[in-house]
Order: C-alpha cells, then structure tokens, then sequence
C-alpha cells in the first residue's frame, strides 16, 4: 500500500528536521524543502537508511513567488497528507534599522508562503476529508518588545490563519495547527543576528529540544485538538500568568520597561 505523503519546509535544519524524522518513523514519505541542498541530501539519505519510507527534496527559497511556484508545481498532482510550514528566521533590531529585503523575505517566508502553501493542499484534503496542517509560529505571537514586533506580527498572522481555518474546517477530518515553541536549541540563534544574545539571561527550564515541540505538537493534533498551541509547560505557565489581572499586567510593565531601558542605553534586548 502506497504511504501518504507529508511536505514539511525548513526541513534542513532545527524544528523542520526534527518533524520530517518524526513522520518519517510514522511511515510517512517526504518532500523535504530549504535552501541548503546538502543537508537536505544528508537528510534524505539517513531517513532512507533507518525507515522504509520514499523521501524527495527540493531545493527552493520560500521567501519569494518563484520558490514557492517551484513547490507548487512539486506537489501538483500529489495527495498531501501533511504540511509542516517550519521554514522561519528571526531578525533583531530597530525596524528602521533592519535592511528592507530581509523584512520583506521574512513576511513573504513566514505568512505568504505558508497561506499559498495551505491553498495548495487544501482542496485535496477536503476532498479527501482528511489531513494536517502545522504551522511553526512562537511564543513571540504572544507578546513582543523593542527589536522583535514584525518578526511578533508575522507569527500572530499564522496563530490567527489556524483559528480561522479551524472554523472553515469544523466538521472536517482536517487540523490546521499553529504550535507556538518558545526557546529551542536549533540553528535559529546562529546568526549574526544573535552574536551578542545573552543565553545567560534565560533560565534553563526555559529551553527545548525541537524533538520536544514536534512531539507535543502532534500529540494536539490527534488529542483535545486546538489551533493553537503553546509548546512546553513552562512557556505556558509562563504565558498564563501574563493573564492574571494584578501580577500579569506587573510582569509586562517590568518587561516593557526593561527593554526601553536597554534601548536607551543602546543595549541590545535581553532576549
Ligand atoms: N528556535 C527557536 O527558539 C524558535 C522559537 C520559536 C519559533 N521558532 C520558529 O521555528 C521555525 C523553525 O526554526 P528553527 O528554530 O528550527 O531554526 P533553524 O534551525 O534555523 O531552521 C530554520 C529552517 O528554515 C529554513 N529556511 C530559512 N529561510 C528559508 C528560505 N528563505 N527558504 C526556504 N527555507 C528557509 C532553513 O533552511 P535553509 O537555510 O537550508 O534554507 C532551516 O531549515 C521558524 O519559523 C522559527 O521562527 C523557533
């Protein structure tokens, strides 16, 4: 019997590596995607070795229409069973300062991208009436500070995507998830963006590993399903006291102020 068929982006590196492992054990075949041939030909090579799977990549830049016409035009034709959007990077500084191409490559990467690629699938799957849809978004949807608010917004839009499309689909057999990591140890912070990131600052507990998110993350697709999903359980205690009338609106005013202080002593932001 022929597997389904999962597509997962970003697949070269982190979160997106981390996935196609995943669901390659669970016996799906792959369409791997990033940038870097290499380390997708690497990965494509050690998933055939360890699960009787068929595995393909494809080398394309998401952040613009001619990389993502190229994956449309590979999956065409292809009953996908499973998106995985975990192609992403981060920026950090002033929105003045950031160069415009890397704004705009990270808008079309994180939200244009991920809403042509759901287009695709999606008449497949409803005719199917089954299939998932995993959005790697972040905690930043959640909140944000001096230095990080497009690369915050960018992620709200998918939090707010997935909700929507859960509405669409209600009554489906199709879940569309955006899961929200925080902190995971991943190539993400190993740019020149992050040479100074103080990982001092940041408690221990704080940090995840990318098989964690992926685990957690398909564990709320198949139970007590919500669209989105806040990974680790201290991101999410994290993220509940910030609810709390009294304590939580004290933690965003000291953040707030924390992080005006650092940029007007021309710090760079904490985390
Ligand atoms: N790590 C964290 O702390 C953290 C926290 C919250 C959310 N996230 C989100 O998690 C997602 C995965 O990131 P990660 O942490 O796994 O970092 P990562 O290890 O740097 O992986 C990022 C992946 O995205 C791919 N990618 C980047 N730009 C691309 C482009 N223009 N076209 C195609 N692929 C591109 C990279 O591949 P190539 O370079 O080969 O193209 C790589 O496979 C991102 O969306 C990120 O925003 C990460």
């Amino acid at each position: 019997m022929k597997n389904s068929l999962a597509v997962v982006t970003g697949a070269s590196s982190g979160i997106g590596r981390a996935y196609a492992l995943f669901l390659a054990a669970k016996g799906y075949d792959l369409i791997l995607i990033a940038r870097r041939s290499e380390a997708l030909e690497l990965l494509t090579k050690e998933i055939k070795e360890k699960f009787p799977v068929n595995v393909e990549f494809l080398t394309a830049d998401l952040s613009n229409r001619d990389g993502v016409d190229s994956v449309l035009a590979k999956i065409n034709n292809r009953n996908t069973d499973v998106l995985v959007h975990a192609a992403g990077f981060g920026t950090r500084g002033h929105l003045a300062d950031l160069p415009i191409e890397e704004l705009e490559k990270q808008v079309y990467l994180h939200d244009v991208t991920a809403t042509l690629l759901t287009r695709a699938v999606l008449p497949g799957m409803t005719e199917r009436n089954t299939g998932f849809i995993i959005f790697i978004s972040s905690m930043a949807a959640f909140l944000t500070t001096a230095e990080y608010p497009v690369y915050s917004a960018t992620k709200s839009y998918l939090n707010i995507l997935a909700t929507g499309l859960r509405d669409e689909l209600a009554g489906t057999g199709i879940k569309v998830q955006a899961v929200c990591p925080g902190l995971t140890r991943t190539g993400f912070m190993h740019t020149e963006y992050y040479k100074d990131f103080d990982y001092s600052a940041v408690p221990d507990m704080f940090w995840m590993e990318p098989e964690e998110v992926v685990e957690e993350s398909w564990r709320r697709l198949t139970h007590r399903y919500k669209p989105v999903v806040v990974s680790g359980r201290m991101n999410r205690i994290f993220l509940n006291t910030l609810q709390f009338p009294v304590l939580g609106n004290l933690i965003r005013t000291l953040m707030g102020r924390a992080s005006r202080r650092r940029v007007a002593k021309g710090l760079p932001p904490a985390f």
